[in-house]
């Protein structure tokens, strides 16, 4: 069953050649995805042969054969880890009933809602990042863009799949529809506002494979714990290909963050506008940057109080982050949690029912998981015996969903007028001119081995390969 199949048109593990009906939609749909990739894909990579990993097996050890080619060659297809036919449904007012095969009918509507909009993240990331590849600050890091994008592209696959075998025609209207629309068009954009905006550099890209890949992950690892069967499998190994996403993006940013100090100690200096003149991104910058993905992500996993995640929950479509390793009752109800309010001036914390806290929970989760990462930046900082800080701004700072979003918060948690906010916005988000600065960075830097001034080389290469390898063939 962990054998994927290579052999037919749509590469799978789920027996495809058995379900006809569902061959033939998915063989209508493939044309219409790579029509889609030709399009909105990476911009010129055509040519390219990439030195790419494909899955060979779900099993965790030794999935993954790397080899060059050509992206539009990638062997996409529909890979659900290994199934339990025993497995019972672990959280909300179905706990202890066998998981679902199939999709109950009064679940359908919010199922097939959770599907399409984890679904249009997918390929709304690969139209975001389609210009990236032409101002690569190196081969390697061209490479780690065009695995990400092919991998995105794959979990689109995973959840038309499952459009397509469990929600009949409206399914394959979704899974077509997920084509239609375009990341920021104004007639027909993406669901999510977040995957609407551009992702105009290398920092964005790094800053949005660390923070904004991450809030997938979570909301993946949700998913995972489904009581409908076939869309936890399916996440499970959509997570496997994720962790390298979130790799990129935390490597990236270590990498900028180590050419900049490099250059302070040797200029000995910490002045902007010097640094700048040496061509890396100041710290001050780096910090603006992350304060900007990190609120427009948390902003992802939804208003703080909500009927719709108690109703997820509860009915066993989403489970928490790790939900089977808590040890509370997994129903919540009479449980409470504490969320933000702005009360005659002041953040205050207010208790509520948790079922309607759950995307709050989820949320705490992913901000304990995202700091991780930069308390390992500022070692590369304390390393090179440079005293400056990064930290994750307050939870309700800049915020426009949920109750905060009518306030305005600083990155340490004040309320502030909106006359302070407009006066000091320009040190706590990236300025029009943090933001031509970082662009004006951004050349194409392709041999092997070599890499732009802004960016220090990566430890190691990809596949115990090395630095200098050929990671991209143009032709
Ligand atoms: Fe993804
Ligand atoms: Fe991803």
């Amino acid at each position: 069953m962990s054998g994927i199949n290579y052999s037919e048109k749509i590469p799978n593990n789920v027996n495809l050649s058995e379900d006809r009906t569902l061959q033939r939609a998915l063989e209508q749909w493939q044309p219409n995805f790579i029509n889609w990739w030709d399009d909105m894909g990476p911009e010129g990579s055509k040519d390219m042969d990439v030195y790419l990993r494909t899955a060979v097996s779900v099993d965790p050890q030794g999935w993954a054969q790397f080899g060059h080619v050509k992206m539009r060659d990638y062997r996409w297809g529909v890979f659900l880890n290994p199934g339990d036919q025993e497995r019972k449904i672990h959280f909300g007012d179905h706990i202890g009933e066998k998981a679902w095969q199939d999709v109950p009918g009064e679940h359908r509507a919010n199922l097939r809602r959770i599907i399409v909009t984890q679904g249009d993240t997918e390929p709304a990331s690969v139209e975001q990042q389609r210009h990236l590849g032409l101002t690569a600050p190196s081969m390697y890091d061209l490479r780690n863009l065009f695995q990400i994008n092919v991998e995105e592209g794959r979990h689109l696959w995973a959840m038309v799949y499952l459009l397509h075998k469990y929600f009949g025609k409206d399914g394959r209207e979704e899974a077509d529809a997920l084509l239609q629309r375009n990341s920021g068009n104004e007639d027909n954009p993406r669901i999510l506002q977040a995957f609407n905006e551009k992702t105009p550099d290398w920092l964005s890209f790094f800053m949005f494979t660390y923070f904004t890949d991450r809030d997938g992950k979570f909301q993946l690892c949700a998913l995972a714990e489904s009581a409908f069967d076939p869309l936890a499998r399916t996440t499970k190994f959509m997570l496997t290909e994720e962790a390298h996403h979130m790799f990129v993006g935390e490597s990236g940013v270590s990498r900028t963050i180590q050419r900049t100090v490099d250059v302070m100690n040797q200029l000995n200096t910490d002045d902007v506008a010097k640094l700048r003149a040496a061509g890396v991104i100041d710290l001050p910058t780096i910090q603006r940057y992350i304060n900007f993905h990190f609120s427009v992500t948390i902003d992802l996993f939804g208003a703080d109080q909500s009927s719709n995640a108690a109703t997820f929950y509860s009915s066993g479509l989403k489970g928490r982050y790790e939900e089977g390793k808590r040890a509370d009752d997994h129903v919540l109800k009479g449980n409470t949690y504490k969320i933000l309010a702005v009360e005659e001036g002041k953040l205050i914390e207010k208790e509520v029912p948790m079922l309607n806290a759950l995307n709050e929970v989820l949320r705490d989760d992913y901000i304990t998981d995202s700091k991780g990462g930069i308390d390992r930046w500022n070692r590369v900082i304390e390393k090179a015996g440079i005293s400056f800080k990064l930290t994750a701004p307050h939870k309700a700072f800049h915020r426009n969903i949920g109750s905060l979003s009518g306030s305005k918060i600083t990155p340490d948690g004040r309320v502030v007028t909106s006359e302070e906010w407009m006066a000091k916005v320009g040190e706590w988000l990236p300025t029009n001119e943090d933001r031509a600065y970082v662009g004006s960075l951004m050349g194409r830097v392709v041999e092997p081995g070599k890499f732009a001034n802004w960016i220090a080389p990566p430890v190691m290469g990809i596949n115990r390969q090395a630095v200098d390898f050929d990671y991209v063939r143009f032709s």
